[in-house]
């Protein structure tokens, strides 16, 4: 089978490389000439673990391929998947410009039989319009080409994509109703999850495209609760992590997303919640507890730049910030909405000076925050710095030698917005210590 992918960013490399690795014939397109000339001299644009060699080995098997010629690829293919961006616009709806665009791009081109698959998290009823941009399309040149659509919403973790893609919890794919033929083609695609047992969930495409909204506003909802939690232990005195495991072993409740930290980030929760409270309400209805879970998020990232303060005793003025973490979490470069850039930006706006340090992000961080000094490493980083705060619990944050550590800083204190450390541990270092919820 040939597909084609259109949008190679993290979502679309992972399927493209993953699809081409299960055997299919797969084109990405990506209207950056830049991304796809470097992925042709075998230079991967993102930091995901294990994806450069899965897109190596296709690549040389003759699976993959990378374009910027979307017709050329369109006309090859027989599903055609969406994977480009819905940022969120200044409102909270989602900007669906791309997605526009790519199916007027496809109805400009068909003239034979398309599965025209929505891989971008889209607002419920997106299919539909994609459906109505591509017939407008055909209808502007009398063309009779027919053409199914689906949604197939991704639920891969960055930092852990390509396991998630090939060994998912569960495939979520919509399809009109009757359209036997779609649902066919889509099955044949996702064989080898099939005979793998994954579980497929077959669906109207209204609700697989809620299905995602409806996970990840759970999710994030989950990490709001746990950061609300926080806040007693921190008033009252308890250990949140504590509270975490004992609610976690309840497998009704489960262990995962129950971390007190410094709130929810990443290219997903922020815009996902804000969508799905948005067309809650377009639809008349308030999304309850996706507007409280988002309040509390917002308010959790206030309170962590309030207990840095706290820690640089009131005063962020002249002192000097380093800065354990960029990403949003650990194994990826993806900096979108990262806690750690809101809290830079307000300790830079308090006066605070920071040196930051991250193992992948830093390029990105730098562009985007030109303020702040770039360290080589985590003992660069913290060279004369009067705290250190843990953003993001990369691996190579867990070992810090507290001794050198002590050495090298103006104060020995640590906020470690991750609870990767333990207090005791702190003490004995001589350390003043500051973490979440305990
Ligand atoms: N990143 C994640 O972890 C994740 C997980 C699940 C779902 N999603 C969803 O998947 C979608 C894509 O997310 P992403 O993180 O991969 O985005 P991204 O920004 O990394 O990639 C999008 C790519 O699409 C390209 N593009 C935009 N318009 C184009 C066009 N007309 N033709 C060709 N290419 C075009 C861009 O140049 C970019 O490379 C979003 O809807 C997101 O919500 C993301």
């Amino acid at each position: 089978m040939n597909i084609t992918v259109i949008g190679t960013g993290y979502v679309g490399l992972v399927t493209g490389a993953c699809f081409s690795e299960f055997g299919v014939q797969v084109t990405c397109v990506d209207k950056q000439a830049e991304k796809i000339e470097g992925l042709e001299r075998g230079e991967i644009p993102i930091y995901e673990p294990g994806l450069d060699e899965i897109v190596a080995r296709n690549v040389r098997g003759g699976r993959l391929s990378f374009t910027t010629d979307s017709a050329d690829a369109i006309d090859r293919a027989l599903v055609v998947f969406i994977a480009v961006g819905t940022p969120s616009s200044s409102d909270g709806s989602t900007d669906l410009s791309f997605v526009e665009a790519v199916a007027r791009e496809i109805g400009k081109r068909i003239d034979s039989y398309k599965v025209v698959v929505t891989k971008s998290t889209v607002p419920v009823g997106t299919s539909d319009k994609v459906r109505g941009w591509i017939q407008e399309e055909l209808d502007r040149r009398g063309d009779k080409t027919r053409f199914s659509v689906a949604s197939n919403p991704e639920f891969l973790r960055e930092g852990a994509a390509i396991g998630d893609f090939m060994r998912p919890d569960r495939v979520v794919i919509g399809t009109e109703t009757g359209d036997d033929h779609a649902i066919a083609i889509m099955k044949d695609l996702y064989r080898p999850l099939y005979l793998n047992e994954t579980p497929f969930v077959e669906t109207d495409i209204h609700t697989a495209e809620l299905a995602k909204y409806a996970a990840n506003a759970f999710l994030a909802t989950k990490i709001s609760f746990i950061n609300e939690v926080s806040i007693f232990c921190e008033e009252v005195g308890g250990d949140v992590q504590a509270i975490a495991r004992a609610m976690g072993l309840d497998r009704r409740i489960g262990k995962k997303f129950l971390h007190a930290g410094p709130g929810f980030g990443g290219s997903c929760f922020p815009k996902d919640t804000l969508s799905a409270a948005h067309f809650a309400r377009e639809l008349g209805h308030e999304f309850s507890i996706v507007e409280a879970a988002i309040r509390v998020n917002e308010r959790q990232q206030m309170r962590m730049v309030d207990k840095i303060v706290n820690a640089l005793d009131g005063e962020a003025e002249g002192k000097t910030v380093a800065v354990l973490g960029l990403s949003f979490k650990p194994e990826t470069d993806d900096i979108r909405e990262a806690p750690a850039i809101l809290i830079v930006r307000a300790l830079l706006e308090r006066g605070a000076s920071i040196r930051a340090y991250d193992p992948a992000a830093m390029a990105e961080a730098g562009r985007l925050i030109p303020e702040m000094m770039l360290c080589k490493d985590v003992y660069e980083a913290l060279a004369g710095a009067d705290v250190m705060v843990i953003v993001t619990e990369w691996n190579e944050f867990r070992m810090i030698d507290l001794a050198r550590a002590k050495e090298l800083m103006a104060e020995p204190k640590m906020v470690d917005l991750r609870n990767i450390y333990d207090a005791e541990r702190l003490a004995a270092a001589d350390f003043e210590y500051w973490s979440v919820g305990r």
